[in-house]
């Protein structure tokens, strides 16, 4: 089945995978089988599970990784996620909190980011439902990106829509070509985007949940399930800068209103042996739910500032951990999708060598 996929670009997130990959491991998938992705990001792995009929688990230790992939997953509509927003903004009228500053004053018009910051206070004090899990990464998907060409798409003054704008750098650019932030509707945006995203989505199944894979979690959330297929891609070796790049989502989703350079629950990257000894816990973790069989299959590759070899980083990790390693193909073979790497959006960051390695759960 050919997903449209239209839920799935509801927001940027630096490294994604393409969703041919995980739509292509799971050809073979049978009704039911349940589908983990332990570093699942922007909820690629989950979003495709959702469009063949199958349930899934996400975990991540970012904020916002888990605010998109739990929109993933959400069961609502259009209709909903407008009431959603009206009923936040009928019951915050008066912010309690507006960050101040020069960054603020040139990022959002006034009045944009009030409306900004009563919907998130809203969200902040409760985003049970799914059409307010729906609205926030809605919200998150608007909130920095071009500026309109015709019809306002965006929330800010001209900015990245991967990452978030370095407030001393973005400043300095909008002063030095006169752009001042616009009145945008952002209630109209939320319409508009809801309408795009959320119009005729499969039902979705599954959980998706905040914390760190190295710890014993999964159980908790499978719920007796097991798993048949994890499919995944951790951080490249070296790539650190998740959270920073995010702040700006991060301060929506309650963090401060500056960059974070925090790296908090973030596999460790101090040499190849530490990282492959991090990313076996994983997979001992995620082995304690798997079926006998269950397929792990994870893309990985390096970035092109480290010298270690990403194939014995994996080979290293996947030692004692339960999984046997059964084959490597390159990234971008047929129905594996396009590479990661061409969803990077800076020199630095750029992936090189990306593999798919596929490997079995013997116990
Ligand atoms: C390459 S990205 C995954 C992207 C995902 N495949 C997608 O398509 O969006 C790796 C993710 O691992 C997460 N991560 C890093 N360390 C983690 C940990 N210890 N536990 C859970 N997630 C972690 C990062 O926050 C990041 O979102």
């Amino acid at each position: 089945m050919k997903a449209k996929g239209r839920l799935n670009a509801i927001c940027p997130y630096f490294t994604m995978f393409p969703l041919e990959f995980p739509l292509g491991v799971l050809r073979d998938a049978t009704p039911g089988q349940l589908v983990v992705d332990p570093f699942c990001g922007r909820g690629t792995t989950n979003y495709a599970a959702r469009t063949l009929g199958l349930p899934s688990i996400g975990v991540d230790s970012s904020p916002v990784a888990v605010a998109l992939s739990q929109a993933k997953l959400a069961n609502t509509s259009p209709r909903y996620i407008v009431a959603a927003a009206r009923r936040i903004l009928d019951e915050v009228t008066e912010p309690d909190d507006v960050p101040e500053g020069e960054f603020w004053r040139w990022a959002f018009h006034p009045e944009v980011l009030r409306v900004l910051c009563r919907l998130r206070e809203g969200l902040l004090a409760n985003c049970r439902s799914d059409s307010r899990k729906a609205l926030r990464a809605i919200l998150l998907g608007a909130l920095h990106g071009p500026r309109p060409k015709a019809r306002p798409s965006y929330f800010s003054n001209q900015s990245q829509r991967t990452y978030a704008p370095k407030p001393r750098y973005a400043v300095g650019y909008w002063k030095r070509y006169g752009l001042l932030p616009e009145p945008v509707d952002v209630l109209s945006i939320v319409r508009e985007r809801a309408v795009r995203y959320y119009s005729d989505e499969r039902p979705a199944s599954g959980k998706v949940i905040h914390g760190d894979s190295r710890k014993n979690i999964f159980a908790r959330v499978a719920r007796g399930k097991r798993a048949h297929w994890i499919i995944t891609s951790p951080p490249y070796y070296g790539l650190r800068t998740y959270l920073p790049d995010q702040w700006l989502r991060n301060w929506f989703l309650g963090g401060p209103p500056e960059v974070e350079y925090s790296n908090e629950c973030q596999l460790l990257h101090s040499s190849p042996e530490d990282f492959a000894s991090d990313l076996r816990l994983v997979w001992q973790n995620v082995g304690k739910i798997s079926a006998p069989g269950a397929r792990l299959v994870v893309r990985f590759g390096g970035i092109n500032d480290r010298k270690a070899d990403p194939l014995s980083i994996i080979k290293m990790s996947l030692e004692g951990s339960g999984f046997e390693l059964q084959t490597i193909k390159p990234a971008g073979s047929a129905s594996s999708g396009r590479r990661q790497a061409l969803h990077f959006s800076r020199p630095s960051g750029e992936a090189r060598e990306e593999h798919d390695i596929w490997a079995v759960y013997v116990g």
